[in-house]
């Protein structure tokens, strides 16, 4: 059984998804801890499911290094074999992505290598594209640079607003990233860096 950790800062609707997912028996993976960067809506989504949780404030460290030692600290007690970034919306430093990689997965509301950073729906509306996406990629040291794992593509509507699209958008991201999850877990995805 593959063991998941889950990092979240907002609402948590694809954790919400992930962990429907993992309460199936059939399900190959576990979710075994829920952590955030702050004192997040979806925290109460595992809490529901009765897993465990942690939050480490960024704020409340000196820097991006010592928060990601917390962070690394906290996974750490759980030793899981993946760690899922679910609109985390933190950069992790580098030693901590060098500690799972590339175990660790990210889900981005874009089809990526287009608009990725911290906007990713606003950027595709910005740009006037017709189209769209959501991706799933293993993180690397970059912005959502990483190995591509699974895609899809999504129109852009007329009229869509961000949050039109955003909303279309993550009922795919939440099939692709438990699917990837799936996969990795039955180890007909292998990871690599
Ligand atoms: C998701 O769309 C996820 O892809 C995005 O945040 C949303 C979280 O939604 N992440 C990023 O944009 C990371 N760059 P949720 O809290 O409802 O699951």
């Amino acid at each position: 059984m593959l063991t998941v950790a889950v990092l979240i800062s907002g609402t948590g609707s694809n954790l919400r998804a992930l962990l429907d997912a993992a309460r199936r028996p059939d399900f190959p993976a576990r979710i075994v801890v829920v952590g955030a960067d702050r004192d997040a809506e979806g925290l109460a989504h595992a809490e529901e499911f009765g897993i465990p949780t942690f939050t480490a404030p960024f704020r409340a460290f000196a820097d991006r290094d010592a928060w990601g030692e917390e962070l690394g600290r906290q996974l750490e007690a759980w030793n899981p074999d993946l760690v899922v970034l679910s609109g985390l919306m933190r950069l992790l430093p580098a030693s901590l992505v060098a500690r799972y990689s590339p175990r660790i997965v990210n889900t981005h509301p874009a089809y990526l290598p287009e608009f990725p950073g911290a906007h990713g729906v606003r950027d595709a509306l910005a740009a006037g594209a017709v189209q769209t996406g959501a991706s799933v990629i293993v993180v690397d040291d970059g912005i959502d640079s990483g190995p591509i794992l699974a895609q899809e593509r999504i129109p852009v509507l007329e009229g869509d607003t961000e949050q039109t699209l955003h909303e279309r958008i993550k009922p795919v991201e939440r099939r692709l990233l438990i699917d990837v999850v799936r996969r990795i877990a039955t180890g007909e995805l292998a990871l690599t860096p």
